[in-house]
């Protein structure tokens, strides 16, 4: 990371993505275990990312705390007769402030396209949500040289939709799908490359963007991935379901900041 004082700063960010695990019980522990753990004022923000049916669970658990309630996902319609679907009205109303677009399981599992994802984007923005706009290329499109087209075409997809300025209130997750929930996590050369890549798509409102990395992201590799330049956080999985795990990651984020802050003050 990279607390650049007098110009832009990005406030680091850290996002559990519990996917479909927990249930009232574990979370109740976890949630209650990890506030105790990251308790105090952080310079490093903090997001839960869980299933619908435990957002109220988990917002009424965090109340207290300044550790925010997300989502993991979204309608892309805004209201009326589509059964199943949550709004983004919906999550805004229970305290969700994050939500999810575009995670790489949704769009291989449930077929999501660039146009869904854009829909989705505006609709959470509309509702006054900050997207968390997922990227990441196949081991096949980086093995064939193609990971930066992919990156491309996937931002593209949505700022022909939403346009550039839309990114002022969104963070970018760059999740490389081989990375993923495998154990392998990308090498700091390829994550330096992709989210100064990604910074200089997006122009001028790259400057304040947030991009997090993500991909077997844990308590051991994140110290050196938050010491990336271009790397402003951190979206979590499997190392989030374990209080203490993601405890030592946000830790990690905010020891990088306070780094940065001396490093800083010491020029
Ligand atoms: P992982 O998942 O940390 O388990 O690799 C990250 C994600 O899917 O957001």
């Amino acid at each position: 990371m990279s607390i650049r004082l007098g110009t832009v700063s990005r406030r680091p960010l850290v996002v559990a993505n519990w996917k479909m695990n927990g249930n009232s019980q574990s979370n109740a522990e976890l949630l209650t275990q990890f506030i105790k753990l990251w308790q105090g004022v952080h310079h490093a923000e903090v997001a839960i990312c869980a299933p619908y049916v435990y957002l109220p669970q988990i917002s009424e658990l965090l109340s207290e705390s300044n550790v925010i309630a997300g989502a993991q996902d979204l309608s892309h319609f805004s209201v009326g007769a589509y059964t199943g679907e949550i709004s983004a009205v919906m999550l805004a109303d229970i305290g969700c402030e994050y939500v999810i677009v575009g995670h790489s399981e949704r769009r291989n599992y449930f077929a999501e396209s660039d146009a869904v994802i854009a829909e989705k984007f505006m609709q959470a923005q509309a509702a006054g949500l900050t997207p968390i706009f997922c990227v990441g290329e196949s081991l096949q499109k980086r093995e064939a040289g193609e990971a930066h087209s992919a990156i491309e075409s996937q931002l593209q997809g949505v700022i022909n939709v939403v346009g550039r300025d839309a990114f002022k209130q969104a963070v970018i997750a760059y999740e490389p799908i081989w990375a993923v929930g495998t154990g392998r996590i990308a090498t700091p050369a390829q994550v330096s490359d992709m989210h100064a890549f990604i910074r200089q798509q997006l122009g001028e409102v790259g400057n304040s963007l947030r991009i997090l990395y993500g991909g077997s992201v844990t308590a051991d590799n994140a110290a050196q991935t938050f010491a990336l330049d271009d790397v402003d956080g951190a979206l979590v999985g499997g190392a989030s379901l374990k209080a203490d795990n993601f405890f030592a990651i946000c830790q990690a984020a905010e020891l990088d900041v306070k780094l940065n802050i001396e490093q800083n003050s010491e020029q």
